[in-house]
């Protein structure tokens, strides 16, 4: 596209990627090849008979669930601190050259330790990823550790209870160099609201972990207000659908709010009222494409001013948990 250059130059933030969402059709093979791993025959499902049926069937999601159906049996194939490491270095390095300075990238740890891999294993590989992508690509990153809401509760408590005892998160850390920053939640929503979690969230609110949530993904308005009042959530990931409740959008312009990786349909509304968001990656290897993409796809369907872009990368800088010294550089 035309503005392909000037969206490229632009310093970005990303708040709403998740770095599982980076395992592409070829990774997948590849992986479980090496590992040993068998992914679901073609006898099965016809779209695992090759990376390029995988890929066809990734462009006809018709859900939220189907999708993650796919998200899941695919992860069966990452199983080593090494695996780790490469899916974020390959989120990394495509992100540098989007023009990405600064990540908060979410991960879920249950859809791995609920196979048998180690939770340290998991964050080890991840972390890694993140020093290795300061060092070498100027691209500061926090983690978020996301919890599956369509499990029981109690499993997402018996991981934040394990996280904060081995001094994984950033500010529990036992001199160990961490990248946790916060918390999320993420996975089916419908029928699994945010109140469930809101001790949880309370609990880390105490410790001073950071928290967001999916919300108004495909959930009602109350499901925003929910992880608002209950989670404290500092940011909401998507809130689509926000702009059903004009109040509640009222609620979240005043207090400040950002909305993560909104999608084309309200952008243009939520310019016009003052709703701070940012674009986001979300699920590359799924949904087509990484951060610069979908600046593009946001220009061709708005053709936005250059103010109004200075708008949308500020906000999303000043809406980041980095340092206040990090956001003046990238200011
Ligand atoms: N897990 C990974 N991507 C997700 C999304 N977009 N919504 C909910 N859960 C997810
Ligand atoms: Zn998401």
């Amino acid at each position: 596209t035309p503005h392909h250059s000037l969206l490229a130059a632009l310093p970005k933030c990303e708040h709403h990627l998740h770095l599982e969402g980076c395992l592409s059709p070829s990774l997948t093979f590849q992986l479980a090849t090496k590992n040993n791993i068998t992914l679901p025959s073609p006898s099965s499902d016809a779209a695992y008979t090759s990376v390029e049926t995988l890929t066809e069937r990734y462009k006809n999601f018709s859900d939220l669930n189907d999708f993650l159906g796919y998200y899941y049996r695919a992860l069966d194939a990452i199983i080593t601190q090494d695996d780790f490491e490469m899916l974020g270095w390959e989120y990394f390095t495509t992100a540098a050259k989007d023009g990405v300075k600064h990540a908060e990238v979410f991960f879920d740890p249950q859809s791995h330790t609920a196979r048998g891999i180690a939770l340290g294993v998991v964050v080890s590989g991840f972390n890694a990823a993140c020093k290795r992508a300061e060092k070498e690509l100027d691209i500061t990153s926090k983690l978020i550790m996301c919890f599956l809401r369509h499990l029981p509760v109690q499993e997402s408590r018996d991981t934040m209870q394990a996280a904060v005892e081995e001094g994984y998160f950033d500010i529990t850390t036992k001199g160990q160099d961490r990248t946790i920053a916060g918390v999320g939640l993420d996975s089916s929503e419908v029928g699994f609201r945010p109140e469930l979690f809101g001790e949880m969230f309370m609990e880390a609110e105490k410790m001073g972990i950071r928290r967001t949530a999916h919300a108004g993904e495909e959930g009602d308005p109350t499901y925003i207000s929910g992880a608002l009042d209950t989670l404290h959530a500092e940011r909401i990931d998507h809130g689509i659908r926000l702009v059903e409740d004009t109040k509640l959008m009222d609620r979240v312009i005043k207090e400040n709010i950002m909305l993560t990786h909104v999608g084309e349909l309200p952008i243009r509304k939520f310019l016009e009222e003052g709703v701070k968001f940012s674009l986001n990656s979300d699920d590359p290897a799924y949904f087509g494409g990484y951060i610069l993409n979908n600046y593009c796809a946001v220009q061709n369907a708005f053709d936005l001013s250059v103010e109004e872009w200075k708008v949308i990368v500020q906000n999303s800088i000043q809406g980041s948990w980095c340092e206040q010294t990090r956001k003046d550089e990238l200011l």
